[in-house]
């Protein structure tokens, strides 16, 4: 595989490069695409080959038996993360942000309290805001350059109303592998309060050595009977267009209601995405294992080139191949940043302040993309930091 292709996405209905103008004011013609989270990488042959094969029957019909597509699922869990789940747990959704908003509406009522560890994804807090609950949010703290959960002051804030805990594992944004000790507090503090934990885990697979990511219910066996897991293949192996994730639940009472909100919103599987994701989990597992190695490469490239800069401090990943970097140190104001960064440095990162209470002072790089961007995104930052 030759990660250092450079593919013109230009024109092609790429979010990330075709919406970046109207979003950022960034030309794709001049400009580097570092906001949205998805890979400048074509996906494992065996993905192409999949669709290639679909076009050539040439009959796009509803999708139906999903065995194979739980089979390769569960099958994936158990070879890359050690947790034999059986097939029947797993529900098929339109991508982990349907996953989460489904789970919203099977788990909790309108005005219910959800708890967010921020600065996190954007779009938890998003999808819990349009579906009338309320977003609470617990700010992460700074411990040795690290993000760290602060549960006992979570603890105090609690009113009653939080039926709802979305962890994001490994975090986006700032890369942390939670330890197990971490998780376990996370589950136990879930069991004290009487709260559903929502393991959101679709980085999992995008884990830097010597870090080592475990799964929830293996961290924590005690949480698994209120415990909903998301998984997906979509960002491990760039697919994330077919829009298909997994929604992982061993309870069966938790099942069904989950199964009830798939009905209530008429979801059924899209064929592409399925076809996609089989594939890459029967066949990608040789093709991830390079693709670690080459994005460890372009993070080495991003810090040491980010670390020359002034006032620039990037988090240290441990996962994940979305660049957390803080401004803080400048003196600059969140907007003064952003204008340097679009306007002079022709870069479209994600505004921190978009994930929540923690982020204001930070911008988010995306670095899956040939080694060439990253080296020039890192030759254009100091120009304008001088
Ligand atoms: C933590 C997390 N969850 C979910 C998603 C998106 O999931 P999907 O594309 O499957 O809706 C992202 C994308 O960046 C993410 O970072």
């Amino acid at each position: 595989m030759n990660f250092n292709e450079l593919i013109d996405r230009r024109h092609t209905h790429s979010e990330k490069w075709d919406s970046m103008e109207r979003f950022y004011g960034v030309s794709p013609d001049t400009g580097l695409a570092m906001w949205v989270a998805d890979m400048d990488f074509r996906p494992p042959s065996a993905v192409t080959a999949a669709l290639q094969a679909e076009v050539a029957h040439g009959v796009h019909g509803y999708f139906g038996d999903e065995s194979d597509h739980k089979a390769a699922v569960c099958g994936w869990m158990q070879a890359r993360h050690g947790w034999a789940v059986a097939p029947e747990c797993v529900s098929t959704v339109h991508g982990l942000v349907a996953g989460t908003a489904l789970s919203v509406q099977a788990f909790t009522e309108p005005g219910d309290g959800i708890i967010l560890f921020t600065p996190v994804y954007h779009a938890f807090a998003r999808v819990i805001k349009a579906n009338q609950r309320v977003v609470v949010e617990s700010p992460l703290l700074l411990r040795d350059g690290r993000y760290v959960m602060d549960l006992e002051g979570l603890a105090a804030q609690l009113t009653g109303r939080e039926k709802m805990v979305i962890l994001c594992s490994p975090h986006n944004p700032g890369g942390r592998v939670w330890s197990v000790a971490e998780l376990q507090a996370v589950a136990a503090f879930c069991l004290a309060h009487d709260l559903l934990l929502v393991s959101d885990e679709i980085h999992h697979d995008l884990v830097f050595a010597p870090h080592q990511h475990t799964v929830m219910p293996l961290a924590a066996p005690a949480i698994r009977e209120r415990l909903v897991m998301l998984t997906a293949a979509s960002k491990t192996f760039n697919i994330a267009g077919g829009l298909t994730g997994n929604v992982i639940i061993e309870n069966a009472a938790l099942r069904k209601r989950f199964t009830a909100a798939v009905m209530a919103a008429g979801s059924s599987p899209n064929r592409f995405g399925v076809l996609m994701a089989t594939a890459a989990y029967q066949q990608g597992a040789g093709w991830l294992d390079e693709l670690l190695v080459y994005l460890e490469g372009n993070r080495q490239v991003f810090d040491a080139g980010i670390a020359t800069i002034a006032g620039l401090e990037p988090m240290r990943l441990e996962a994940t191949y979305l660049g957390w970097v803080n401004f803080a140190a400048t003196g600059l104001s969140p907007l003064d940043v952003i204008g340097r960064v679009q306007r002079d440095a022709r870069i479209a990162a994600s505004h921190g302040a978009s994930f929540g209470t923690g982020g204001e002072s930070y911008l988010r790089f995306t670095l899956a993309t040939p080694r060439s961007r990253v080296e020039e995104a890192v030759r254009r930052l100091p120009a304008v930091f001088p």
